[in-house]
């Protein structure tokens, strides 16, 4: 793993952070000055300011986001926040993002190349979500949601769409951009009401209310790890 790298998933500093650490020579690795390109592994002793750095372990976490708390470290608005609301120790962060009124499935973590993964539509995470929409879908609307919607960014991938039941759709995307099922349903003439996300990677809200989390099993993060794969 590169110095920065490890700096950061140590909770050291970021990794922009953490290179001007190394370039200021505060960091040692077994007692030589670090460089930026120095990459370090189980065995190295790391010291910055000539204390050594001691490793955290990866932590996962699933949350059952409830609505009115955001997803960023911390909100201008003072409103409360995930990472308030997991109060885990090594401290982890959201991968991607719900709006402050989606409530469901969030994972977050410290691991940071998973997350950067699991965010990235090439890699393509699955994530449900069910819309509650104004008015009542229908076919053509259904299919021109699967189809792909011309967004202001960009055409959307192909998804997958169906009706639970009356103002009521389930998508099922790989994507992530900003507010993707609002706008898609509004572009199809169906305006969200309520959103929630009911299945990430995989991971289902079972068991936990609005408001809890739990750790995932071993097992949950090798499937997360499967999720997070490059396609073939
Ligand atoms: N799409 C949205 O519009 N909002 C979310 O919170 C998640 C996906």
């Amino acid at each position: 793993m590169r110095l920065n790298a490890f700096l950061a998933r140590a909770g050291v500093a970021s990794r922009r952070r953490a290179d001007e650490l190394i370039k200021a020579g505060r960091v040692t690795v077994n007692g030589k000055p670090g460089q930026l390109n120095t990459v370090v592994g189980a065995r190295d002793r790391v010291e910055v300011d000539g204390k050594e750095v001691v490793r955290q372990p990866l932590a996962y976490v699933l949350l059952h986001k409830p609505a009115g708390v955001v997803t960023t470290a911390r909100d201008p608005q003072g409103r409360p926040t995930v990472v308030q609301l997991v109060p885990y120790e090594p401290r982890v962060v959201p991968v991607g993002r719900l709006d402050a009124d989606t409530t469901g499935a969030l994972l977050l973590t410290n691991d940071g190349p998973l997350a950067h993964r699991l965010a990235h539509p090439r890699y393509g995470a699955e994530k449900t979500y069910v819309a509650e929409v104004e008015g009542d879908p229908d076919e053509k609307a259904l299919a021109a949601l699967r189809d792909g919607i011309e967004l202001d960014d960009g055409r959307t991938a192909p998804a997958r769409a169906r009706r639970l039941g009356r103002g009521r759709v389930e998508l099922v995307l790989h994507e992530g951009r900003t507010h993707q099922v609002k706008r898609m349903l509004e572009a199809v003439g169906h305006p969200v009401t309520r959103l929630h996300r009911s299945v990430y990677a995989g991971l289902t809200l079972d068991g936990l209310a609005a408001g809890e989390w739990r750790k995932l099993t071993a097992r949950e993060v090798e499937q997360l790890r499967t999720a997070a794969r490059p396609p073939a």
